[in-house]
């Protein structure tokens, strides 16, 4: 649910819900107060009655059986009055039209009604005011008198006993309202804070510590929508942030790293090229043959130097993304074949056989950054020649094929590579030890090769068995 609704129904919640329990309680207590009193009341007073009827009219020997006359008696009138009284009930004396006595004030009009009530059966009902009543009537005239003259006795019994206090009905609605108000408050205050504050709470201690600068702490969605997308969003610039962090770190780090690698990797031809131009100025090379076998190893040395230097400025360009590929589709198989045959000759000198062998059934166009791709071959070619240390060295190319992509395979019969340094030898600088003390080169070719073979989607990687060999292999993706 977002916020908006959330506090729209909070609100309706706080009101609905006490007005409706409010309703259905005050219904339900008037239900069982009418039940319970109805029952009740209605029971004692059939039998309060009944005693009554008894003692007035019930037998030869009850009291206005032998006196009538007291019917007109005030003090026998005033006890009829106060027996009927504790059932709430009334009584009338009639005689003809005229009111004896009455409990309750008649209008001629009640008296209309309850001589009109009473001529049909004598436990009639009748209503005077709000109040019904049921009605006996007993006729106690003395001897003969004309019907228009009889003395009746009336004795109304309320049939809705007017124990329904309205005070306590209120008071009673009242408390539930308020009770009902209250929990509701409670209740809608407390998901309000389950559902927005905590999350609320949450994001600002997640937020401290991303201003103290510990970035690992991932931020939880919860809450309502709105709060929910302000901790995605806050997630989101965690990550950012972090990963920012991590690039700057990594940079730094590079930075570092080629800063001391390309010192010492440059010092040493330098030194040495100072060596032996010092030993031309001081003219140690004395002989012509001297000083040209001085001033090649100078030119030598000069060459490494340019060599490292391009390539540290190729890894770096590759690096910043600066120079874009060029990409043509192209025939894999003839591609390699072309570079195998570039390189044969020189490795026929360095005593190493070069074999290509294809899998593939047809012809795969793949596409290209064929001068930078040709670089890739090379590196690793190159590699398999300067860790060669087999008399008959082999190197062997394969083309194979997966449903996706063309796999290229460079496999040497070399050094091999101790197993704590494979997964190392693609990053930048990277050399093995037994590379590092014994043969030339920056540690960069591997890394460089890396980069472009990513910037074609693909993955390079290499398995190697110490002293056996190596194999490098170059998964390219299939073109459409
Ligand atoms: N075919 C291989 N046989 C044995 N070791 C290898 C082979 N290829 C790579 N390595 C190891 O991996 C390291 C990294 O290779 P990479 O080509 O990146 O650098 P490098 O050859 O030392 O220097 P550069 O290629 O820049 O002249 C090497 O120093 C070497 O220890
Ligand atoms: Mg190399």
């Amino acid at each position: 649910m977002n916020l908006k609704g959330r506090l729209i129904s909070a609100n309706a919640l706080t009101v609905i819900l006490p007005v409706v329990i409010t309703v259905i309680t005050a219904m339900a207590y008037i239900f069982v107060a009418g039940k319970l009193s109805d029952t009740e009341q209605v029971f004692r007073n059939t039998q309060e009655v009944a005693r009554l009827t008894m003692e007035l009219v019930g037998s030869e020997n009850s009291v206005l059986r032998q006196y009538p006359e007291k019917i007109e008696d005030i003090s026998f009138q005033k006890e009829l009055q106060a027996r009927m009284e504790i059932l709430n009930g009334e009584v009338v004396v009639l005689q003809g039209e005229n009111v004896l006595f009455s409990s309750r004030n008649l209008t001629a009009i009640d008296v209309v009604k309850l001589k009109k009530a009473t001529v049909q059966f004598r436990g009639a009902q009748v209503d005077f005011g709000n109040q019904s009543y049921t009605v006996q009537m007993f006729d106690v005239s003395r001897g003969e008198t004309g019907e228009g003259n009889k003395t009746t006795l009336y004795l109304l019994v309320p049939i809705n006993p007017a124990s329904f206090n309205t005070t306590n009905f209120l008071f009673f609605s009242g408390l539930v309202f308020l009770l009902s108000f209250i929990g509701a408050n409670a209740i809608s205050s407390y998901y309000f804070s389950l559902r927005i504050l905590s999350p609320l709470h949450n994001l600002q201690k997640a937020a401290m510590e991303i201003t103290l600068g510990n970035l690992d702490s991932e931020i939880v969605e919860e809450g309502d929508q709105e709060v929910r997308e302000l901790c995605r969003d806050l997630e989101r610039m965690r990550i950012q942030l972090k990963d920012s962090v991590h690039t700057q770190l990594r940079y730094e780090d590079n930075r570092k790293m080629l800063i001391s690698s390309i010192s010492h990797d440059l010092k040493t031809p330098v030194t040495s090229i100072k060596g032996y131009v010092e030993g031309l100025l001081d003219g140690i090379a004395n002989s012509p043959e001297k000083k040209e076998k001085y001033l090649k190893t100078i030119y030598r040395k000069a060459e490494q130097v340019d060599t490292m230097i391009d390539d540290l400025l190729l890894y770096a360009k590759l690096d910043l993304n600066q120079i874009p590929f060029s990409f043509e589709k192209t025939n894999i198989k003839e591609f390699l074949y072309d570079g195998i045959q570039e390189i044969e000759p020189e490795m026929e000198r360095n005593g190493i056989k070069v074999l290509f062998e294809s899998e593939l059934n047809t012809v795969q166009e793949i596409p290209l950054d064929r001068e930078r791709m040709m670089r890739v071959i090379m590196n690793i070619i190159d590699n398999s020649r300067k860790y060669m240390d087999k008399t008959e060295g082999i190197i062997t190319l394969s083309l194979r094929e997966t449903y996706s992509s063309i796999i290229i395979e460079i496999k040497d019969n070399g050094s091999g590579i101790p197993e704590k340094d494979v997964t190392q030898i693609f990053e930048r600088f990277y050399r093995s030890d037994t590379a590092r003390s014994e043969i030339k080169g920056s540690g960069l070719g591997l890394a460089i090769a890396k980069q472009i073979v990513e910037g074609h989607e693909g993955r390079i990687w290499a398995v190697s068995r110490e002293s056996k060999g190596t194999s490098v292999l170059i998964s390219l993706p299939r073109g459409q």
